[in-house]
């Protein structure tokens, strides 16, 4: 069965491809800039996702069963700052994914965000109002509208703040790890709070969801954390000083950012764990894990 990817070279992304791939699916990988490091039998095509008439061309060659959407232009205060490019990405480049699926009739699972919500309230279910409040957030939940509307059969994942390594940019996790390592003092909020959520994790429940295609929305995230607990955890589990993690608060970032954040945009995953049997939302695994990746990057590199 063939299964397409967007965004194959970013942080979910090149998990995806790897998980994909070793559960023997044929994989067409669609990139951008950077192409994952996958080692195994995956198409990499370089594509730019608003190229509605290439993106044509590819699908009705390959004619996936199921298109994973993963790409997005994640960059929270560059889509505040760009909003046209944030826009043709996140919204328009959603709409030529949702145009090719119809194409070939396949299954659409749309990788969307905690961000759609205001963060207001926390441990958002999948049936809480989405009301975003900046413009990341927005778009995603436009781009959620247009996959809903579509009249395809389709699964909208929302993960939480995804950490891990691989893909083109660090995560919190590798930044915590870094710099610590190297004892540097850190900053991380306390008063903020997500349900951040392992790559390697979310990439398992994906492919589990490829071979399962539940209707609907699934909340795929790890537990209710704030920054500050998150960042301690990482240190307890690789045995790095968490004396260098020194709390700060929301309200001490809010002039740096450009974009507003939510407070707690935590999501409620009991639905996905009905229907699922990765432990997505195990965070002792998920960090063990996550320190088991670190300590062969370091052997490797
Ligand atoms: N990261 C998080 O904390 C988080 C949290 C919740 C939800 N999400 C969602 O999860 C999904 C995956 O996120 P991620 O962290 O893996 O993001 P990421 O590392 O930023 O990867 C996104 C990928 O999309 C590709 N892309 C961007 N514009 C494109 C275009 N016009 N055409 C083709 N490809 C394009 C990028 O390619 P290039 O880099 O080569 O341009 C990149 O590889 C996204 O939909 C995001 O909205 C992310």
């Amino acid at each position: 069965m063939v299964v397409l990817v967007t965004g194959s070279g970013g942080l979910l992304g090149a998990k995806l491809v790897r998980e994909l791939v070793g559960r023997g699916y044929e994989v067409v990988a669609i990139y951008r800039s950077s192409k994952p490091l996958v080692e195994g039998d995956v198409d990499f095509v370089r594509l730019d996702i608003t190229d509605w008439v290439r993106l044509e061309d590819l699908v009705l060659k390959k004619k996936p069963e199921v298109i994973i959407h993963a790409a997005a232009y994640t960059d929270v205060d560059g889509c505040e700052i760009y909003r046209e490019k944030a826009w043709r990405v996140n919204v328009e480049g959603t709409k030529s994914i949702v145009r090719v699926s119809r194409v070939v009739n396949a299954h659409l699972v749309y990788i969307s965000t905690d961000y759609i919500f205001d963060g207001e309230k926390g441990l958002y279910r999948e049936d809480d109002i989405p009301s975003p409040i900046n413009y990341y957030g927005l778009t995603k939940l436009v781009g959620e509208e247009l996959v809903k509307s579509s009249g395809l059969l389709y699964t909208i994942v929302r993960p939480s703040a995804i950490y891990g390594l691989g893909g083109s940019k660090k995560s919190f996790a590798e930044f915590v790890v870094e710099q610590l390592s190297s004892n540097k003092k850190i900053k991380a909020i306390v008063d903020q709070y997500v349900s951040p959520t392992l790559n390697t994790l979310l990439a398992e429940a994906v492919a589990e969801i490829v071979n399962l295609r539940p209707l609907g929305i699934l909340h795929v995230a790890g537990p209710v954390l704030s920054r500050y607990e998150f960042a301690t955890k990482i240190a307890r589990k690789l045995d790095l000083p968490v004396d260098l993690i020194e709390k700060a608060k929301l309200d001490d970032f809010r002039d740096k950012w450009v974009a507003k954040r939510p407070r707690n945009s935590s999501l409620d995953t009991s639905k996905a764990r009905s229907i699922l049997r990765t432990p997505f939302y195990d965070i002792e695994y998920a960090l063990e894990l996550f320190s088991e990746e670190w300590k062969n990057r370091i052997v490797s590199s």
